[in-house]
């Protein structure tokens, strides 16, 4: 059998065939076997922006070399795609026309990193054209696309894995681990607040992400990050959600406005103005390819057109009784977030400050109170590289052949599905002020216990 044309069923099948080399050394398993060690995963990339450029390219590759070959690239804008090729080396071939792309190269897997609300229609497609799926969250905006792809996953059998890249920081996994050993006893109660500052804050009303239609709001496209992380850490799926929301800063809130920052005639009255022209990876990556798109980097935070909310609050219930008050707030001096779990025993608390230009910790700290009983300070050495450190292990874990799971940090469909469907329940709440039960959106039945995807 050519380990190029192994097929997932064949590769499980083979894999039993060597269950008694993965019986003597678990850990080892994958290493161990020819077959495995000498198939890589034939990658192609739709949507080769900043994320695919900055985490699913070039350090992939040299850090997978044995494991990964990237054979095609494709987006909507021909100069970012040819950009992107010349800028990490790869010698496969580019496309505008996915399809294409598709039916020539047929990869096994494909990486989604378009706009949020287009990745469906890759995922679904790219299933149905023979690929295993590696999409970027969210998984999708709307409640219909999200049930179209938990139907494609079925009819095709192929397996979609959303990169939740926040489950392995190292701090939320010890949060994880001491949850799970009962520091606290019964988790009941979660408060969790998240602050996103005025710049990466407002960089959210730059650009597409201002735009319900395409992000779906940041209640889909920036805390599916965070009820992702709620749904692994309570372990339980969510029920019930009732919010609020409203956009009382950017946008329309403001008396001048302009197109984008290079051309304002305000420039010197804006605090938030930003030179692009200064950041030379934004400057190739996007603006030379402008008079393709139209696509602005630096477009206007108060432009009128923004119909996202910027101050956001839930009330999120979940089956096994656990009730969360979550917040979102996007134009903070500071960047972080602070949650505290109140359970029969005690209580843990965390205030991450992400961006601290005060004082800049080499750890992240958590604080365990036991009723009648002590405070303990447990701290966390947190690495610089992508989100603590989390990048580097999802990726270990994606390509690296790390087959363990003893966290339950994988996520499938059914995670990518349950993270974003509080936030279209939350979106839904928003615009009608009643609470939305997430068993009406889609086919998936919410149950006591996290069901835990295998890796
Ligand atoms: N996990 C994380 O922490 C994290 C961080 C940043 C971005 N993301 C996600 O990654 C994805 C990409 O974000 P980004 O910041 O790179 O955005 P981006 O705008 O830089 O890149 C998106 C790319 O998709 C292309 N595109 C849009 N529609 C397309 C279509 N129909 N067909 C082909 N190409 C199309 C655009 O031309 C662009 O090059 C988003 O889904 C975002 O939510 C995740």
């Amino acid at each position: 059998m050519n380990p190029k044309n192994v097929s997932r069923r064949d590769f499980i099948a083979a894999s039993g065939a060597i269950a008694g080399a993965m019986l003597v050394n678990p850990l080892n398993a994958v290493s161990t076997s020819p077959l495995i060690a000498d198939k890589k995963k034939r990658i192609a990339i739709v949507g080769t922006g900043s994320r695919a450029k900055g985490m699913w390219s070039s350090e992939v590759l040299q850090a997978y070399p044995d494991k990964v070959e990237f054979v095609g690239l494709c987006d909507i804008n021909p100069g970012r795609v040819e950009y992107f090729k010349k800028s990490t080396g790869f010698t496969c071939p580019t496309f505008t026309d996915f399809e294409k792309m598709m039916k020539e190269i047929k990869p096994d897997t494909l990486i989604v990193t378009t706009v949020d609300a287009t990745h469906h229609e890759f995922i679904v497609r790219g299933m149905e054209l023979g690929a295993d799926i590696i999409t970027e969250k969210p998984m999708t905006t709307d409640e219909q696309k999200c049930q179209a792809i938990l139907d494609a996953e079925k009819r095709t059998g192929k397996k979609v894995t959303v990169t939740f890249n926040y489950r392995y920081s190292p701090h939320r996994a010890k949060m994880y681990e001491l949850l799970r050993s009962g520091a606290i006893g019964d988790i009941t109660s979660v408060d969790f607040h998240w602050y996103l500052d005025t710049s990466h804050g407002a960089d959210y009303f730059r650009r597409w992400h201002r735009l319900k239609e395409k992000g779906g709001s940041l209640w889909v496209h920036k805390a599916t990050h965070h009820f992702d992380l709620l749904n692994w850490w309570i372990e339980s799926d969510p029920a019930e959600v009732f919010a609020t929301g409203t956009l009382d800063f950017y946008g329309k809130n403001h008396s001048f406005r302009h197109t984008h920052c290079r051309p304002c005639p305000h420039k010197e009255n804006c605090n938030f103005y930003t030179d692009i022209t200064k950041n030379k990876n934004y400057m190739e990556l996007y603006v030379a390819h402008e008079k393709h798109d139209g696509y602005l980097r630096d477009g206007c935070v108060w432009k009128e057109d923004i119909n996202i909310y910027d101050k956001m609050a839930a009330t999120i219930k979940y089956q096994n009784g656990v009730q969360v008050s979550y917040s979102l707030t996007t134009y903070s001096p500071y960047e972080g977030y602070r949650i505290a779990f109140n359970g029969t025993k005690g209580r843990m608390d965390v205030w991450i400050e992400e961006s601290n230009p005060i004082e800049d910790k080499p750890y992240d700290e958590i604080v365990l109170n036991k009723n009648f009983g002590t405070r303990e300070f447990i701290r966390v050495p947190h690495s610089k590289s992508g989100h603590g450190g989390g990048d580097k292990l999802l990726k270990d874990k994606i390509f690296g052949g790390v087959t363990e799971d003893p966290l339950n940090q994988a996520a499938n469909v059914r995670d990518g599905a349950l993270s974003i469907l509080i936030g279209i329940a939350a979106r839904k709440s928003c615009e009608t002020g009643q609470p939305v039960k997430i068993s009406d959106l889609t086919s998936i039945k919410p149950g006591v216990k996290r069901q835990f995807a295998t890796s």
